[in-house]
Order: C-alpha cells, then sequence, then structure tokens
C-alpha cells in the first residue's frame, strides 16, 4: 500500500494535482475539504457545524475530521493506497494519522509540499472564487485568514514528517503539466527504494 500526503498551503495546487496522481498511481483521494463541502451541501449536523469554521477561515476542530478520515478508511479496505490532500492540518490530526494507518498495519510513504509564494497564492484563490461558489474564496480577508492559520497550525505538521524523513519540498510554480512531472518523480524515486 502506498500512502501519500499532498502538503501546502491554500491555492498551492494540491486538489489540481491530485486530479491527476489519482489517474496515474490509482490512489483513493481523500480530501477533507471536499468531504466537508459534501457535508454542507447535504445540510447534515456536521456540515452546519463545519461551516461556521470555514466561512471564518478557521479549521474545523481536529475530532470532527479524524472522525471523518477513520470512517473513509473503514468504507475503502479495498484501497491500493490513499492521497490525503488537506489532511492533516494539525500535528494532533498527524499523530491521529500515523495511528489510523497502524491499525490497519500501514503508514505514511511520503509528504510532497508544494511550495507557491503568498501573492501567487492570493491571486490563484480571488480568481477562483469568481466562479467556484466558495464562501471562502471570495473575500480576501478570509483567504488571508487561511495564510495565517496555515502558518500558526499546519506548518508545524512538515515538522512531524521531517523527523520521520518522509517530507520534500516540491517547486509548486510553473505549468501543471510541469508541476505533475516533479511530483511524479519523486513518488517514483520513492517506491523505487521501497521495492
Ligand atoms: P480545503 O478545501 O482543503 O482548502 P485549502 O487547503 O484552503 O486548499 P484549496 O482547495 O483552496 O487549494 P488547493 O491547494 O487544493 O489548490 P487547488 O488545486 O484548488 O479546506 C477548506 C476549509 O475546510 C479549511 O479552511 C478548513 O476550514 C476546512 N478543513 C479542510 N480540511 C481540514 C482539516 N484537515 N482540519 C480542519 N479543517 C479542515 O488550486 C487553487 C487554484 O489555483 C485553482 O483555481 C487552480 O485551477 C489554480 N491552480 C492550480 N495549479 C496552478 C498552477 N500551477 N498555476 C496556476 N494556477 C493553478
Amino acid at each position: 500500500m502506498f500512502n501519500l500526503i499532498l502538503f501546502g498551503p491554500p491555492g498551492s495546487g494540491k486538489g489540481t494535482q491530485s486530479d491527476k496522481l489519482v489517474e496515474k498511481y490509482g490512489l483513493l483521494h481523500l480530501s477533507t475539504g471536499n468531504l466537508l463541502r459534501g457535508e454542507i451541501a447535504c445540510e447534515t449536523t456536521l456540515g452546519n457545524e463545519a461551516k461556521n469554521f470555514m466561512d471564518k477561515g478557521q479549521l474545523v476542530p481536529d475530532s470532527v475530521v479524524i472522525g471523518i478520515i477513520g470512517n473513509c478508511l473503514d468504507q475503502h479496505k479495498e484501497a491500493k493506497g490513499f492521497l490525503f490532500d488537506g489532511f492533516p492540518r494539525t500535528v494532533a490530526q498527524a499523530v491521529a494519522l500515523d495511528k489510523l494507518l497502524e491499525l490497519r498495519n500501514t503508514s505514511i510513504a511520503l509528504v510532497l509540499a508544494l511550495e507557491v509564494g503568498e501573492e501567487e497564492l492570493v491571486n490563484r484563490l480571488v480568481n477562483r472564487g469568481k466562479t467556484s461558489g466558495r464562501s471562502d474564496d471570495t473575500d480576501e480577508a478570509v483567504i488571508r485568514k487561511r495564510f495565517a492559520v496555515y502558518e500558526n497550525e499546519t506548518a508545524p505538521v512538515a515538522g512531524h514528517y521531517q523527523k520521520a524523513h518522509k517530507f520534500q519540498s516540491i517547486k509548486g510554480e510553473g505549468t501543471v503539466d510541469g508541476i505533475f512531472e516533479l511530483i511524479s518523480e519523486a513518488i517514483d524515486k520513492r517506491i523505487e527504494q521501497k521495492v
């Protein structure tokens, strides 16, 4: 089983690259942002609770997202590997993910972090906000808040995986295909090392 985390700030291209990676490597894509937006669209209790945090650019509580991921892992026992996108976002989530995977006799193979400058990120998200319908993309103040949350709460997750020698940075600016090539090279190298 090959489990990958695509890491990086809001707008760094995690979702865009995930679509291509799923096609190439057959991994099961788990995006906590998409799962939470699905709950909001269905107007579930969980969705209504999550919306309050997401609209303000804040993180949804750890217990909620860890529960969602645990359920997904149970529902997809046949998966040949998982691609985590937007999770883990706190050190507590990373520790919980390690435990969830250990219980299933597997682990994270690689964490790839997309590096993109803040002004490029703002431009991408403001542009996406014109058509995406995402409430957290339409207000630049909320976008900036998401970056602050990323710096304070999510960036420390990198250290967790650096200690385990699983962390690698990838230049996330340039063409989508060019970045995909760099990501694929890193994955193929890690797969070879494991053989
Ligand atoms: P989430 O849905 O995860 O959003 P995000 O991390 O803010 O990331 P985005 O989806 O905005 O960006 P992305 O990196 O996927 O980039 P994309 O490919 O879309 O989370 C939303 C909210 O949910 C959070 O704020 C939080 O409240 C909650 N949440 C989610 N997970 C949570 C968790 N684990 N714990 C707690 N709360 C959680 O690209 C962005 C744009 O750029 C697109 O328009 C794209 O077309 C464009 N683009 C992509 N690549 C390029 C390129 N190379 N050049 C130019 N443009 C590009």
